[in-house]
C-alpha cells in the first residue's frame, strides 16, 4: 500500500481525494518538485526546497510550510514507502475556488506528496546510450518555474515517445535549451558545455551537481549559449535529471553522435556521479 500526504493527513493513495474545483485541476495552477531518494536519504533536499520556493514566488503563492516542516513531511513519506530508492513527488496548488482566472480571495492551498519508485535508467541505457530527437521549443517564457501546467512539455515528450526516442531536445531561436524533462549538456572539442540558466530553462538540480563535479574533477567545462550547429557536431550529448541522473545520447535525429557510444567524458562523469551519491549516502559530505 502506498501512503501519500494530502492536506495534513497521511492516507492510502486510493483514498486520497481532491475537489474537482481545485485550481490544479481547472487551470494547472500549481508547482511541483521531484526529489530523488537513495537508501531512504533525500538527495539535495535543501536545493529542491529552495527551487520550490522560487517556483512559489514565481506564481505568487505563499509557501504553506517552513523548510523544517517540509523535511519532516518528506521524511515521513520516505519512511512509509516500500522502496529504499524513491522519487518523492510533491505538488502545491492554489487550492479550490470558483472557476475564475482571478486568484480566490482566500487561498487554501492543496499540498500533496507522493512517493514513487525511482525509475533509474537501465544498465542498457547507461552502457549504450539512448536516442533523442530535436524539436522547436514552443513553451512559455517562464520555463525556470517548475509548474504543474506541463501540457507543452507533455506534447513535446510524446513526440520522442512516438519516435521511439528517450527524450526531445528543445531548440529555441537556434540555441540548445534543455530536454522536455531534462537538462542537456554537450562535449565539443573535449570541453563540457552547458547552456546558461535563464528564464527559458529549468535550473536543474542535477545540472548543478554535474557542474560542481566537473569543477572538482578539474574537467574542462564552460557555461555558455550553445548554437544548434554545435549540438549537431558535438562529440557527446548528455541528458540529466533527478530521476535519470546522467545518460549519454548516442543518436540524435537518427544521426550517430560522436563514435555512437557513450564517450570518455560521459564515462568519467557517470563514475563521479555514482561515487558522489555513495559518499552522500554514507553521510560523509553535505547532500
Ligand atoms: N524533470 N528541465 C525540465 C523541463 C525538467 O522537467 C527537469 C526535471 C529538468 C532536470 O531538473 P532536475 O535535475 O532538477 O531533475 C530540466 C522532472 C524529473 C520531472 O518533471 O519529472
Amino acid at each position: 500500500m502506498t501512503t501519500v500526504y494530502l492536506n495534513g493527513e497521511f492516507v492510502a493513495l486510493e483514498e486520497a481525494r481532491v475537489p474537482v474545483m481545485d485550481r490544479g485541476f481547472l487551470f494547472g495552477d500549481g508547482v511541483y518538485e521531484v526529489i530523488p531518494v537513495y537508501g531512504r536519504q533525500p538527495f539535495r533536499l535543501r536545493q529542491h526546497l529552495a527551487r520550490l520556493q522560487s517556483s512559489l514566488d514565481g506564481i505568487r503563492l505563499a509557501n504553506p510550510h517552513s523548510a523544517v516542516e517540509w523535511e519532516n513531511l518528506i521524511g515521513q513519506i520516505i519512511e512509509r514507502a516500500e522502496w529504499r530508492d524513491q522519487g518523492v513527488y510533491l505538488q502545491i496548488t492554489r487550492g479550490p475556488g470558483p472557476r475564475d482566472h482571478a486568484f480566490p480571495k482566500t487561498v487554501q492551498p492543496t499540498v500533496f506528496i507522493l512517493p514513487m519508485p525511482l525509475g533509474s535508467p537501465s544498465s542498457e541505457a547507461i552502457e549504450n546510450g539512448v536516442s533523442a530527437m530535436t524539436a522547436t521549443d514552443n513553451r512559455w517564457l517562464r520555463c525556470d518555474l517548475k509548474v504543474t501546467s506541463l501540457l507543452p512539455n507533455v506534447l513535446l515528450r510524446q513526440l520522442s515517445i512516438d519516435a521511439d526516442c528517450a527524450e526531445t531536445v528543445l531548440i529555441r531561436d537556434g540555441q540548445l535549451i534543455e530536454g522536455s524533462a531534462s537538462s542537456v549538456f554537450i562535449v565539443l572539442d573535449g570541453i563540457l558545455l552547458a547552456p546558461p540558466e535563464s528564464n527559458l530553462m529549468l535550473p536543474g538540480i542535477t545540472y548543478d551537481v554535474v557542474l560542481e563535479l566537473a569543477a572538482s574533477e578539474g574537467m574542462r567545462h564552460e557555461i555558455r549559449p550553445i548554437p544548434e550547429t554545435e549540438l549537431r557536431r558535438a562529440e557527446e550529448v548528455w541528458i540529466t535529471s533527478s530521476t535519470r541522473e546522467v545518460i549519454a545520447v548516442t543518436r540524435l535525429d537518427g544521426q550517430v553522435v560522436g563514435s555512437g557510444r557513450p564517450g570518455p567524458v560521459f564515462r568519467q562523469m557517470y563514475a563521479c556521479y555514482q561515487t558522489f551519491k555513495r559518499t552522500v549516502m554514507r553521510g560523509n559530505t553535505a547532500p
